[in-house]
């Protein structure tokens, strides 16, 4: 049912932050990019692809995730996949984009990065002028591949420095912890890259993970991080330092069962920069202004909520100062003009 809220959500002006873009290979561009490359897939049917959707965790979901990665290869492939996501983006009120993609899913089956980066990097430039959508690239690197292939992914992304606004660690957390990565981070840093790290839900060590990323990385962002409610002196560091968590609760009930909508909601309500975003849309049947609308039922969020959650995406945003209020003031009047008084 299309409710008054429904409309609110898909309208306010919003940063998605947390969006894998080979999480957004919908079934029918997957068909079209196998036939492209005259590849041959195992299921024949949309209905038979989704049914393959059968996750209930994190390594579940990744089993599936990788391997649907294999259609795309050229430049073109990647420009489709990142175009049809950020069409996609502009319907559920996305002005800000900053997306993540994992070269490594890419080039340790043989495709260069050059056209993983370019095919990306051309959408993004079109986003901006067709869509009105400022696009920004986050290089992730896959966590249970070793730190040498992290450092030498990132050295192989130099020559693109200006193309790229910071680097993420995604992919399967078990044994894999952050410090694993401290020297990449600790280069990407000196290389001028802001940094994120995902401390996925309910892993085991998610709290000492979260602990890592802030007192020994020294991320700029957190990715999911939800698990910090278990220690209050950590929500007062993330709030005292500002860092943005960027949570995904339709994502959340697809690897855990639940929303997480008590801690998202708590932690917005203790001031923490949390923000609602897709994590991997065609997958999880969700795209961000859904995440919206799934997080304001459940939790019976009023439309101020999601004024706010949508002001902390362009606070925790990686956009200059100048923007970011520019954007911040549109959410304002976006709510003022639907009678939506917020606090000053
Ligand atoms: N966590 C880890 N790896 C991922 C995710 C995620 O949420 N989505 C895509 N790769
Ligand atoms: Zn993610």
């Amino acid at each position: 049912m299309t409710t008054d809220l429904t409309i609110f959500a898909y309208g306010l002006p919003k940063a998605e932050l947390h969006l894998h873009l080979e999480g957004t290979l919908e079934p029918e561009l997957k068909f079209a990019l196998a036939a492209r490359n005259g590849m041959e897939l195992a299921e024949k049917t949309v209905e038979e692809v989704r049914a393959t959707y059968d996750f209930t965790d994190l390594t579940s979901f990744l089993a599936v995730y990788y391997p649907a990665m294999n259609v795309l290869r050229t430049a073109e492939d990647f420009f489709d996949l990142a175009w049809a996501y950020l069409a996609r983006a502009q319907e559920n009120g996305v002005v800000h984009a900053e997306m993540f993609f994992d070269p490594q899913a890419h080039t340790s089956r043989g495709v260069p990065f050059e056209n993983v980066i370019t095919g990306y990097r051309r959408a993004a430039v079109r986003a901006q002028d067709e869509l009105g959508i400022s696009a920004e690239l986050i290089l992730c690197f896959l966590r249970d591949f070793s730190a040498e292939y992290a450092m030498a992914t990132l050295m192989e992304a130099l020559p693109y420095r200006q193309w790229i606004v910071g680097v993420g660690l995604d992919s399967d957390e078990r044994d894999n912890p952050p410090a694993k990565f401290a020297a990449v981070f600790a280069r990407a840093a000196a290389e001028g890259f802001f940094l994120t790290m995902h401390c996925d839900i309910d892993q085991a060590g998610s709290v000492d993970n979260i602990r890592q990323v802030i007192e020994e990385i020294g991320v700029d962002r957190i990715d999911h991080g939800t698990n910090i409610v278990e220690n209050d002196a950590l929500v007062e560091l993330v709030k005292e330092k500002g860092l943005g968590l960027t949570c995904c609760p339709v994502s959340n009930s697809f690897v855990t069962g639940q929303l997480k909508a008590d801690e998202i909601v708590g932690l917005l309500r203790r001031g923490v920069r949390v923000m609602l975003n897709s994590d991997d849309p065609a997958y999880f049947g969700a795209y961000v202004a859904d995440n919206y609308v799934a997080l304001a039922e459940q939790a019976g969020l009023a439309p101020a909520d999601l004024a706010q959650l949508a002001i902390n995406s362009f606070e925790a945003s990686w956009l200059p100062a100048g923007r970011r209020a520019t954007f911040i003031a549109s959410v304002r009047d976006y709510a003022a003009a639907n009678g939506v008084e917020l606090p000053a």
